[in-house]
């Protein structure tokens, strides 16, 4: 990190602002109608596990970097009691009103919108989950401070529910127009990469935008951050298939990296 936490996290909500009506674009519609559904579900059979270990009936959750909420939502038709949702962007957080007002799920959710490294403290100690889904760790410029929110947010036996990008599938770039991706980045890189082409992750539409600054965080930090924490490892997937639509091509080459993981962490009862 070569300037301030807050640097970051500001200029990373000021780029999130300006793709949210590209994503408001591309989804919406669709999810507005997909919610209403009593059994709608965003989440792949490997976050699905994941929280099956956890359990979610009668569970209190609160996702981290919650974007619309559409997976938050869906934790909720598994069964969850209460579900909050954090996300540093007032328009995502917009998006979010809407699907849940859609889903006819107001009564049990609560939107906020907060960065997650200043979350308001009447939320310690109350959930049985955070959860966190695909593109979140490499938005934090500061994981051991993260793991500390996680570990404040979480009662006594609670868990930390995870699914996102493998560390190794950050080497990589994206191929553009049809070509392959190419490994092209130290797995021990340390300083942020800074990315001016824009967020349109659904369109792939490239455009000059604001800078976006993401991080690598080795798979040894991210399991040192939390037992660093007092978590304790619970279960851990690596998986095939890439849940960021960020190199779909690694999907079919014969020698794949490990394209994401899922894992859950206890915290002490
Ligand atoms: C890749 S999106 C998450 C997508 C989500 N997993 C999904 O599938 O819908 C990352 C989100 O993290 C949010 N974010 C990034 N840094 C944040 C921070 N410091 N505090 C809160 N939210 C943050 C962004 O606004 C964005 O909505």
């Amino acid at each position: 990190m070569t300037q301030d936490r807050k640097f970051y996290t500001d200029a990373n909500r000021e780029t999130w602002e300006e793709v949210a009506d590209r994503h408001r674009a591309a989804n919406q519609p669709r999810l507005l109608q997909e919610v209403r559904n009593a059994r709608y579900s965003a989440l792949d059979p490997v976050l699905i596990e994941a929280l099956a270990i956890a359990g979610i009936a009668d569970k209190q959750v609160i996702q981290l970097c919650c974007n619309n909420a559409k997976d938050l939502i869906s934790v909720m038709r598994m069964g969850a009691v209460r579900g909050v949702g954090v996300d540093a962007s007032p328009a995502f957080i917009a998006q979010a009103e809407e699907l849940v007002a859609a889903a006819g799920l107001q009564s049990c959710m609560e939107l906020i919108v907060s960065d997650v490294y200043e979350l308001p403290d009447r939320l310690k100690g109350q959930f049985d989950i955070v959860l966190i889904t695909v593109g979140v760790f490499g938005w934090m410029p500061d994981l051991p401070l993260f793991y500390r929110v996680i570990e404040s947010l979480l009662k006594p036996g609670g868990h930390f529910v995870i699914e996102d990008m493998h560390p190794v599938l950050l080497m990589y770039e994206p191929g553009k127009d049809g070509a392959a991706s190419t490994l092209q980045w130290s797995y021990f890189k340390q300083d942020p990469w800074r990315d001016t082409e824009g967020l349109d992750y659904f369109e792939h539409e490239d455009y000059e935008g604001k800078p976006a600054y993401s991080f690598m965080h080795k798979l040894d930090d991210i399991l040192m951050g939390g037992l660093g924490v007092g978590l304790a490892l619970r279960h851990f997937r690596e998986i095939d298939f890439d849940i960021s639509h960020f190199c779909q091509d690694l999907e079919q080459v014969e020698a794949k990296p490990p394209l994401g993981f899922a894992m859950v962490m206890e915290k002490p009862a």
